[in-house]
């Protein structure tokens, strides 16, 4: 499973080329896990956690629990994927180690975005419902929203958090990650990316020397500016990339749709 994950980490990093096309599939788009982080504290992220494939199986996404049985990650983690293909678990700190609280679920229900869109990546956000409901305690607990359209003005410190890639192809992280980044304003991100490319409703952060950035195995973690799920990780070009902030799917704007889905 993790071979297969890593081969396809490979895959899509030598095939990484400047265009628009290269952003058009989901593992294209990322470069490889947090890049430029630190290992965070045991406890430190409780609502963080492991998407996988199936119960028990190897890191495909992050995600935030917000609910005992509720868990928030990206759409695209959650494209064509039936419930009984993922797993989640709760109160890791350790990718492949057993860690005390650890618990893993099965899923119930996979709610993704009804107007998500694959090839614009807007409204990539999805609501998971586990088959049970996690125990709270040190390693594990939940994260709250940000108020309805809250917006961020260009320089907030936010941190974004995972298992994923520390460097564009290169290998998972085995102790979580953290990373501080500066939220980039939509006009800014709009600079970098293309005028029609980025939605009022993604945010960008990163820095303008690059460095520091979410990167793939990351996907559908938070992005946390403050102590509220102001994000979910979405995309980017390559990881870290100078002149290319990490694109999150700002939670702010999907607020009535997950009150409806909870
Ligand atoms: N799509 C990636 C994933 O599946 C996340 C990419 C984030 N990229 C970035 N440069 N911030 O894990």
């Amino acid at each position: 499973m993790r071979a297969a994950l890593l081969f396809a980490l490979v895959a899509a990093a030598s095939a990484k080329s400047f265009s628009r096309k290269a952003f058009a599939t989901p593992l294209s788009r990322g470069g490889d896990r947090i890049v430029g982080g630190t290992d965070a504290s045991r406890g430190e992220f409780p609502h963080q956690i492991m998407l996988t494939r199936g119960v028990g199986g190897s890191l495909m996404c992050g995600g935030s629990l917000v609910a005992a049985d509720t868990v928030i990650t990206a759409g695209h983690c959650c494209d064509g994927m039936s419930a009984s293909r993922l797993g989640v678990e709760v109160g890791s700190h350790m990718l492949y180690e057993d860690d005390p609280d650890q618990e893993a679920f099965a899923v119930k229900q996979v709610m993704l975005h009804e107007q998500y869109n694959s090839n614009t990546i807007t409204n990539d956000i999805c609501m998971l419902k586990l088959d049970g409901s996690a125990t709270t305690g040190a390693n594990v607990g939940f994260i709250g929203f940000p108020a309805s359209m809250e917006e961020y003005s260009e320089g907030t410190d936010c941190i974004v958090t995972g298992w994923g890639t520390t460097s564009a192809g290169g290998s998972l992280a085995g102790t979580l990650q953290k990373v501080t980044v500066p939220v980039v304003s939509d006009d800014h991100c709009r600079d970098a990316y293309g005028q029609n490319d980025i939605a009022d409703s993604m945010i960008c952060a990163g820095l303008d020397q690059g460095g520091k950035d979410s990167c793939q195995g990351d996907s559908g973690g938070p992005f946390m500016c403050g102590n509220q799920l102001s994000g979910v990780v979405s995309w980017g070009y390559g990881c870290a990339e100078p002149g290319y902030p990490g694109v999150y799917t700002q939670t702010s704007y999907f607020i009535d749709w997950v009150n409806s889905h909870m």
